[in-house]
This record gives structure tokens, C-alpha cells and sequence, in this order.
């Protein structure tokens, strides 16, 4: 006969629920925040508060390629956190942050084609083919597209152990996003010097747990051969 008491069984269970659902809420209001600044970006287009200032165009460019680095360095923050405090849950936020850093850098590709270049693919490829934060800002997104474009479930049981090695990528990514924003400031570095200092930081945390943990810990084989 079980010894725990009806009242005790119930308390578990009502327990058991909310620990279900924080990780549930903590996901809808991450996704939230994470496209408040595209509503905002979008108002201000359309005229609403105070509108895009004198230069509309840079401003455009210039906050959506910050909302893109922000979630990007956002994204890369999940797995270094979820071992800093052991919870697994928050590991469900990666691939939607993910997705909201790829969302933005779509954007703000499609404002310098467009808006800032209006489809001028003359302009377009001497752009891309002769300036180097633009080929960084390009390269960036292109692997992006390709992390996304691999996101799903059916991707990940079909490339199986590839899928972790593709993913990697995200991190040269966001080395190229930050590649990029220092090779186009021209004055104040303060923004830019603090974006690689995350973007140090989160890959030092990677490269030292990687070290510290055995490769066969991995599930890699050894580089020696012996298991
Ligand atoms: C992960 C990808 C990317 C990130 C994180 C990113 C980030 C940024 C940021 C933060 C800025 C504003 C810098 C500032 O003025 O303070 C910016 C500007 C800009 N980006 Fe990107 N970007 C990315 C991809 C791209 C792509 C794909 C292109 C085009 C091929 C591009 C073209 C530009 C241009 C033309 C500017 C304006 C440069 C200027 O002010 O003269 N970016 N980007």
C-alpha cells in the first residue's frame, strides 16, 4: 500500500502541472518580446510614434540590423544559461530565437535591397562583390537561411548527427554579424565593442565546457582511435 497521502498525491500533481506550463509562458512571452521591436519598427514606418526621424532609410537599416544581432547573440546565450542553471526547458527558446534573428536579418536584407538599393541589381552585386561588410553582412545571413531552412523535425531526423554539426554554424554566423557591424562603424565603437564582447564571452563558455569535456562524453570519436 502506498504510504504517500491523498492530499501529498494531489500537491504532486498540481506541482507537476505548473512545472509544465512556466516553460510553456516563458515561451510565448520570449516570442513577445522578440517581436515587439517589429511592431515598433513597423509603426514608426507607417508615421506612428514620432515616425523614422530625418533619415528614414538608415534608420531603417540601421535598427533592424540591431534588433537581428541582439536576437542572434540572444540565441546563442540559451545553452551557455541552460547550463549555468540547469534548466532544460529554456533550451525549447533556441530555435524560436533562432528564427527571430533570422526573421530581422530578412528584413534588413530586404530594406537595403529595396528600400535603401530599389532592386538596382547593378547596384546590387557591385555592392555585394566589392565592399566588404556587405559581402559579411551577406555571408552572415545566407548561413541563417540555411539553419533555418533546417529547423524542422523532419531536417533533424534526416541529417541526423550532420543536424548538430550544420548548426554549429549559428556561431560563425554571429561572428560574421559582428564581423560585419565593426567593418561598417566609422566612429563610436561603444555599441559594436559591446556585442563582441557577448559574442567572445558565449564562445568562450562553449570552447571551455568542450574542453573540458572528454570527446567520447560527446558522443565524437576519439582522434586517436582508442574509443
Ligand atoms: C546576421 C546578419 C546581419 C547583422 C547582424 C547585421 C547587422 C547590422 C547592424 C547592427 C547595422 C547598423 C550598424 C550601425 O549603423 O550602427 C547594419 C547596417 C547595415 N547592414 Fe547589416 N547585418 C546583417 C546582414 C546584412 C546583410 C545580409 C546585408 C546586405 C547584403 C547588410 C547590409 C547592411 C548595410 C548596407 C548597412 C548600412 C551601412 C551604413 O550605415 O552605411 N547587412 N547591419
Amino acid at each position: 500500500m502506498s504510504r504517500v497521502s491523498p492530499a501529498t498525491r494531489v500537491r504532486g500533481v498540481r506541482r507537476g502541472a505548473r512545472d509544465q506550463r512556466w516553460p510553456r509562458v516563458l515561451w510565448w512571452v520570449v516570442l513577445l518580446v522578440g517581436l515587439a521591436p517589429a511592431l515598433w519598427l513597423a509603426g514608426r514606418t507607417a508615421g506612428a510614434f514620432g515616425g523614422l526621424g530625418v533619415n528614414p532609410i538608415e534608420t531603417l537599416v540601421r535598427d533592424s540590423g540591431t534588433y537581428t544581432i541582439i536576437l542572434l547573440l540572444a540565441a546563442l546565450a540559451v545553452t551557455p544559461l541552460r547550463r549555468l542553471t540547469g534548466l532544460a526547458p529554456i533550451l525549447r527558446l533556441r530555435r524560436m530565437l533562432g528564427l527571430l534573428a533570422f526573421g530581422y536579418a530578412t528584413a534588413h536584407f530586404l530594406i537595403w535591397l529595396g528600400v535603401d538599393l530599389f532592386f538596382d541589381w547593378q547596384l546590387i552585386i557591385e555592392d555585394l562583390t566589392t565592399r566588404p561588410f556587405v559581402m559579411a553582412g551577406f555571408a552572415a545571413w545566407v548561413i541563417l537561411l540555411l539553419l533555418a531552412a533546417t529547423s524542422t523535425r523532419a531536417a533533424m531526423t534526416l541529417l541526423k548527427r550532420n543536424w548538430t554539426r550544420l548548426h554549429r554554424l549559428v556561431y560563425l554566423a554571429g561572428i560574421l554579424g559582428v564581423v560585419h557591424i565593426v567593418w561598417l562603424t566609422r566612429a563610436d565603437y561603444r555599441e559594436v565593442t559591446l556585442y563582441a564582447l557577448a559574442l567572445a564571452t558565449l564562445l568562450g563558455m562553449r570552447l571551455f565546457w568542450a574542453l573540458r569535456t572528454p570527446r567520447k562524453a560527446r558522443g565524437e570519436p576519439a582522434r586517436n582511435g582508442a574509443g
